[in-house]
Parts: structure tokens; sequence; C-alpha cells
């Protein structure tokens, strides 16, 4: 009797809470794929006082690149984890001696959101490996697949970030276009550029990582609104941009 009441009565509550969570899980690198290792070997966490707080990529043994809104707190020490897909296990923790701002930086409208930071010591090991930089003003034509990957919130109301690395594919959008989808919210310099896909994008936690591009990196994660809303795509950093790439020359020589 106790079975049968159980079976009428609480498997209808059981398939609803089922159910629920189904709907949060579709907000879902929002909706991205988990990462086997080796398949990012570019890709860095990027951590303050030990603990995750943005995506990075290798650029060369000594130096690594990330977004710098990640690093705007002088008084923080930053290391990053490199060679591994788990957030917080595995791989190399390095600190960070050296950071630079983009010099155009701005706090308020997010132009040149761009920073490089200089290890402490050489940047090399298993799944470690460079990614390579634009030339200055490669365009970056619209509709073209691009993947973007970091440990960020995989949903916009989740605050939990995943202990696997996850990646997902976004489309490039019109400049024009992407400029009116967020009118009312910013203005998409020439600094940066949108990229998104139903449902699909990059989120909190995700910032300062890559956006690859056939193996270029294009982009750097800067900016959205919410996450994978398909009303407003995801903002990139433009590393082609000439004042963007050449400041990189200039500072690392790569
Ligand atoms: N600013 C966020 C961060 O600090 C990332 C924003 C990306 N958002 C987006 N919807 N593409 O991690």
């Amino acid at each position: 009797m106790v079975r049968l009441y159980m079976v009428i009565f609480l498997l209808p509550i059981l398939l609803l809470i089922e159910n629920s969570s189904c709907k949060t899980a579709l907000g879902r690198i929002v909706n991205g794929k988990i990462a086997t290792a080796g398949e990012f070997t570019y890709q860095l966490s990027l951590r303050r006082n030990n603990k995750h707080i943005c995506g990075a990529s290798v650029l060369s043994n000594q130096w690594a690149i990330s977004a710098a809104h990640c690093v705007e707190n002088k008084r923080s020490s930053y290391s990053i984890r490199a060679g591994t897909n788990r957030r917080s296990s595995g791989g190399t923790i390095m600190n960070v001696q050296e950071i630079l701002i983009h010099p155009l930086y701005n706090s308020d409208t997010m132009n040149c959101d761009v920073s490089l930071l200089r290890t402490q010591n050489i940047l090399r090991g298993d799944f470690i490996e460079p990614i390579v930089l634009p030339k200055p003003t490669q365009p970056v034509p619209s509709d073209l697949a691009a993947m973007v990957s970091g440990w960020g919130h995989t949903g916009s109301s989740e605050e939990t970030l995943p202990e696997e690395l996850k990646y997902a594919q976004v489309y490039t959008i019109d400049q024009q276009e992407c400029t009116e989808l967020l009118r009312n919210y910013g203005v998409v310099t020439n600094a940066m550029f949108c990229a998104s896909a139903r449902l699909v994008d990059a989120c909190q936690g995700d910032s300062g990582g890559p956006l690859n591009l056939n193996g270029v990196l294009i982009g750097v994660v800067s900016w959205g609104i919410g996450c994978a809303d398909p009303d407003f795509p995801g903002v990139y950093t433009r590393l082609a941009y000439p004042p963007v790439r050449n400041w990189i020359q200039i500072t690392t020589n790569i």
C-alpha cells in the first residue's frame, strides 16, 4: 500500500522536478561540449589569489594574453594554470610576474579590453602550446565558425563553474548588425567584434579566454548582455585591430 502510494503520488512530482531542471539546462559556455585532454593546449585558467577568475591563452613560452578587465585589481596576486582541462587540478601553476594593460583600455566602454601577462617561469610542458595571432588589419568576415572555450558559467543564472573545460562553436557577426543589436547597451568599437550561435555563448568566467578561428586567435572574450540570450551576441576584443595588434607586437615581439 505504501509502495503504491509512492508510485501514484511521488512519481509525477519527481517527473516535474526533472522537467524544470531541463529548462535551466537549455539556457546553458552555455550549451557547450566537454573538451578532452590535449584539445585546447593554448587555453589557460587565470587565477586571482588562487581562484579561477578568467580565461587566457598561451602566446609564447613567456607570454599569455587575456582581457584587461580580468587583471584590474592591482593589489591581487595572479597566477595561471596551464596544461590541463581541469579548472582546479593537473597541469602546472605559474605566477604572473608582469601585467600590461592596453593603454587605450577603457573600463566604461570596454574599448581595447586586452592584457598581456608575463610568466615568472618558462611556460612550457605537456599539453601547453602557443596559439598564433592574426596579422594586423586581418578582417573578421561574418558567418565564420569559430571556437570559444573556457571554465565559465554554463548558464546565465548558474553560479558555479564547471570543473572540466567546455567549448562551443559560435559564428562571427557583421559589425553593423551587431552595433544595431547592442545599441541600447554599448558601442561596438573597432577594437571589438561579435559572435554568437542560438542559445550558445561564452559567460561569466570565460572572459579573457580564446576565440579560435582555424587555429588563429582572433578574439578574446570581453563582454555580453546576460549569456546565450538569442537577442544579444557575445562581444570579443578584436586582436587584428592595428592599435591592439601593434601593441602586442611592440610589447612581446610576437
Ligand atoms: N565579462 C564576462 C567575464 O568576466 C564574460 C562576458 C562574456 N559574455 C557573453 N555573454 N559572451 O567572464
